[in-house]
């Protein structure tokens, strides 16, 4: 499709879709002003919400440098999405000290709010400096970036706390496993989906070449696990089962900077915008922090409607128990995590989930 025909596409379908924030976010007057290289960048950053209009971000960066080369854009998008001023700037800190609505103890404490043991994850979103990022990786760009990071694993194997193994999707890798085996792992939430089923990683070019230089590394105990070749480069993560939150948050924090320690491990940073992930969703802190739990109440209808309804105002997301894009369990537990992820610290939004359990939950209460 020529750029004639594709902005043609995109003056119709944006005002039928205000909600599609890459496709109200596109000035057609910007641009016009930009060189052809930089016109095919934007293009292809936003391919995603125009084969998609039904999408809520609907584009994702190509290249780590498309935050500042495609700047006008991409401020908006950020603003838009994240309910910021177009000059907003992200500062990173894992820090609880002198949070907001951090108990005195200084433990997240599930239990104290009378919560029982839930899976708890977080997991933060990095990319490698120096690869494109994966809407615009070739397969051999994936399976190079596969290769460092199995150099990587390879030191992480022999440390006491993180060692574990490697679980490769590339067909003839020496860690390839079978068909059975990877949906073992995405049973046990340990492995990512299927990402060549997802229309939006699709047509922005992150799901291409799969299952090439995909796969996940996974500690002896399962509770840390590094994925490779999904949105981002890598997802870092730690998950565990109990009720303070602080176990997998400090955990998490203690291997990012082992990882990072790592020969060849430069992670995409920002100078404004924090950690640089794929989706602007998920930019300046890439961390997701949930739990699995049950919520018979609001969920008394089989759907997740009630759910979200209270949460949304309590800034939680709700998710399947499988994840992004899947239903609820059978018995009503959902995934619950603080939606915010940019101008916002890594600590405050810890804290956001255990608040934003505590007043969950009693709503919940009140059903039941
Ligand atoms: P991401 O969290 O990386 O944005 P998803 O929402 O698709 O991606 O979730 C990825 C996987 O992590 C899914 O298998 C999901 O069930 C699992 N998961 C997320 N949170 C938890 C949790 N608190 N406990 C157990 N599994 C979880
Ligand atoms: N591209 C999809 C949309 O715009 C998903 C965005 C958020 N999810 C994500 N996995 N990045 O609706």
């Amino acid at each position: 499709m020529s750029f004639d025909q594709q902005l043609a596409r995109i003056a119709e379908l944006a005002p039928a879709h205000p909600q599609n924030i890459a496709l109200q976010s596109f000035d057609p007057a910007y641009f016009d002003g930009l060189d052809r290289d930089l016109q095919t960048r934007l293009m292809a950053c936003i391919n995603s919400g125009v084969e998609n209009p039904d999408s809520e971000m609907g584009c994702y960066a190509c290249q780590p440098s498309d935050y500042d080369d495609l700047r006008p854009f991409f401020a908006q998008a950020l603003a838009a999405y994240h309910k910021v001023g177009l000059d907003a700037r992200h500062v990173n800190d894992w820090s609880l000290d002198g949070v907001d609505g951090l108990p005195e103890s200084g433990a997240l404490d599930l239990a104290a709010l009378g919560l029982p043991a839930l899976s708890m994850r977080v997991r933060v979103g990095r990319n490698l400096a120096d690869f494109p990022l994966p809407g615009a990786m070739t397969q051999a760009d994936r399976v190079a970036l596969e290769n460092r990071m199995m150099a990587a694993f390879n030191i992480l194997i022999s440390n006491d706390d993180y060692g574990g193994s490697y679980h490769s999707l590339t067909p003839g890798n020496p860690n390839e496993i079978t068909a059975d085996q990877y949906q073992a792992l995405v049973n046990e939430h340990v492995m990512f989906k299927d990402m060549s089923a997802d229309t939006y990683l699709l047509a922005a070019g992150i799901a291409g070449d799969w299952p090439h230089g995909r796969g996940c590394y996974v500690s002896a105990d399962r509770s840390f696990i590094i994925w490779v070749g999904e949105e981002d480069h890598l997802r870092i993560m730690c998950m565990e089962k109990g009720t303070v939150l602080n176990r997998v948050f400090d955990r998490l924090k203690t291997a990012l900077d082992v990882v990072a320690t790592i020969d060849g491990l430069s992670f995409a940073m920002s100078a404004d915008y924090g950690v640089v992930t794929s989706c602007p969703t998920n930019m300046g802190t890439g961390m997701r922090a949930s739990v699995h739990i049950p919520l018979p109440g609001l969920t008394a209808d089989g759907t997740d409607a009630q759910a979200k309804a209270i949460a949304k105002p309590l800034g939680l997301s709700v998710r399947g128990v499988g994840g992004e894009h899947t239903p609820i369990g059978a018995d009503g537990t959902v995934d619950i995590s603080p939606s915010a992820r940019f101008c916002i610290t890594e600590a405050q939004i810890i804290a956001a989930l255990y608040n934003g359990l505590a007043l969950l939950k009693a709503e919940e209460d009140k059903l039941a």
